[in-house]
């Protein structure tokens, strides 16, 4: 999913869940970071697990000194589980690793009915697009 700014138009970064693992990523651009978006940033990846993808829990990783990450998954009540201190990653470095995970609201699930849905059009779009940022 795609982040933007309202304010200005500009692409602020972008969050994505991994259906099968539950695992999420994000970022944002540096011009976007710092204002409260990275809060709605992962707000919008747990609505899309949850509530597209139907997943009961949503997991986040992050580095230890990555504390923006931290602090923008605790504002979106992302609580701390147990998991490997060391992370290894794609170019074989290993870094120190925190794991986080998100539990679905009592909701029923919202999956996208397709092109043309309104979902699908982004009339019902829960991201940072629709913050008023
Ligand atoms: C991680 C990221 C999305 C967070 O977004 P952000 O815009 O920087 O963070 P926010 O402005 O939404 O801040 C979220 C919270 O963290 C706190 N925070 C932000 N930066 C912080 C810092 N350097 N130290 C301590 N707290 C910090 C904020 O005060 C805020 O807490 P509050 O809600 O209690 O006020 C963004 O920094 C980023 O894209 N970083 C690079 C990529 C990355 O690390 N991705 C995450 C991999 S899982």
């Amino acid at each position: 999913m795609v982040a933007v700014r309202t304010d200005d138009g500009r692409y602020a970064g972008s969050v994505s869940v991994l259906a099968d693992m539950g695992e999420m990523d994000g970022w944002l651009a540096p011009h976007a970071r710092g204002v409260g978006l990275g809060t709605e940033l992962f707000r919008a990846g747990a609505e899309l697990g949850h509530f597209h993808l139907g997943l009961p829990t949503v997991r986040a990783g992050f580095e230890p000194a990555n504390l923006a990450s931290a602090g923008a998954l605790a504002g979106v009540s992302f609580v701390p589980v147990d998991a490997s201190p060391r992370h290894t990653l794609d170019d074989g470095r290993e870094v120190g690793a925190r794991s986080s995970q998100h539990t679905a609201p009592r909701r029923p699930p919202c999956r996208c009915a397709g092109p043309g849905s309104a979902a699908s059009t982004g009339e019902s779009a829960s991201s940072p697009a629709a913050a008023g940022v």
